[in-house]
């Protein structure tokens, strides 16, 4: 028997898609099935003002095969040395969707992020005076905090702080880990929503070290215990609107992964809607799919839903998605839920 659901066409509310090679390789992956995103600031060197949004946004839109529609919605990497004008001026433009910030350290290409977040002040109180958007990799980076603890410690020392010295600069708390993360989010009234990734609604940190480790499965933040999992599952198929989609897929070929020093990224593009789909049925809420997935997130960024949709189909038979994909400079693994999905996204 088949069964199918309709929904607006979805977006992606944090991605990654490098550059190069590997941009040519990952963004059809993307650009099938959604519509627009949220593009991740943190290349080598990263993209730090207007103009280099501008000409990262016109390599993706080079690199975009004929025929596919996709609007990268382009993201500032905050420094202590950014210019509020320049994020005034590209927001003004319509160039600039979101300005990310990342702790100095705390993931890929995160060095150049703030150490002292007295030295961003000047940029977030411009930033709330335009009601641009702060997206916010919630991680301490302090060695002594254990790595399970850091998102939690975040929210208490640097979060909450930040968004009491201004209340009305939006804030995303991206790929929130932890129940913690959920309840921080749930507990504020206004400006401040959370994406969650589809690879944390799926593993738990057993998943990444238990039998054997599984460097496929190691993204930052870290996956947490089973309870923090299934608060997520809770939070993003409840309805809740200060809850969406942000995948985090983030590609990195094979070699880098399956290292001594593995690389932090789950792959999740080719396969996120369908993945998407059997978890929230599983929870009896495919009905809040397109909540999650295609209408929260444009409310939270005040831009309107897409006007076309997409079709997700069930079948009798598992679905068959690619092991892999191929780019110039190596192969990037697939996100594997490690059970067999029957959802396609038809
Ligand atoms: O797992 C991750 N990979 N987390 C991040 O925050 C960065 C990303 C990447 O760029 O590879
Ligand atoms: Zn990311």
């Amino acid at each position: 028997m088949t069964q199918s659901l309709t929904i607006a066409r979805p977006d992606d509310w944090h991605l990654h898609l490098r550059d190069g090679a590997m941009l040519q390789a990952v963004l059809p992956e993307t650009a099938r099935h959604f519509q627009r995103a949220i593009i991740m600031p943190n290349l080598v060197p990263p993209v730090v003002t207007g103009a280099q949004a501008k000409a990262y946004k016109d390599r993706i839109m080079a690199a975009l095969p004929d025929g596919m529609s996709f609007d990268p919605l382009m993201v500032l990497y905050l420094t202590e040395d950014t210019d509020p004008e320049d994020v005034a001026a590209a927001h003004a433009s319509g160039l600039v969707k979101a300005v990310k910030l990342y702790p100095a350290g705390a993931t890929t290409n995160s060095a150049s992020g703030v150490k002292d977040f007295d030295k961003v002040r000047p940029v977030l109180d411009k930033m709330a005076e335009i009601g641009l958007n702060l997206c916010i990799h919630g991680e301490v980076t302090n060695h002594e905090v254990d790595i399970f603890d850091r998102e939690a410690v975040f929210i208490e020392t640097v979060l909450d702080p930040i968004r009491k010295a201004n209340p009305d600069l939006k804030v995303v708390m991206e790929h929130i880990t932890t129940k913690d993360g959920v309840d921080y989010a749930k507990s504020n009234e206004k400006n401040l929503s959370a994406t969650i990734t589809t690879h944390h609604l799926i593993i738990n940190r057993n998943h990444i070290l238990a039998g054997g480790i599984k460097p496929h499965y190691y993204c930052l933040p870290v996956a947490k215990r089973e309870n923090h999992r299934l608060a997520l599952v809770e939070a993003a198929t409840s309805g809740d609107k200060r809850f969406f989609l942000g995948t985090d897929s983030a590609p990195h070929v094979d070699p880098a992964k399956e290292s001594g020093c593995g690389c932090a990224g789950c792959f999740t593009a080719t396969n996120t809607m369908a993945l998407l789909a059997h978890v929230f049925e599983e929870e009896g809420a495919l009905d809040k799919l397109e909540g999650f997935a295609s209408l929260n997130g444009p409310a939270h960024y005040g831009l309107p839903v897409n006007q076309d949709k997409i079709t997700l189909v069930k079948s009798d038979k598992p679905t068959v998605f690619p092991a892999k994909i191929e780019s110039g400079d190596g192969p990037v693994t697939v996100f594997d839920p490690g059970y067999p999905v029957y959802w396609d996204v038809k």
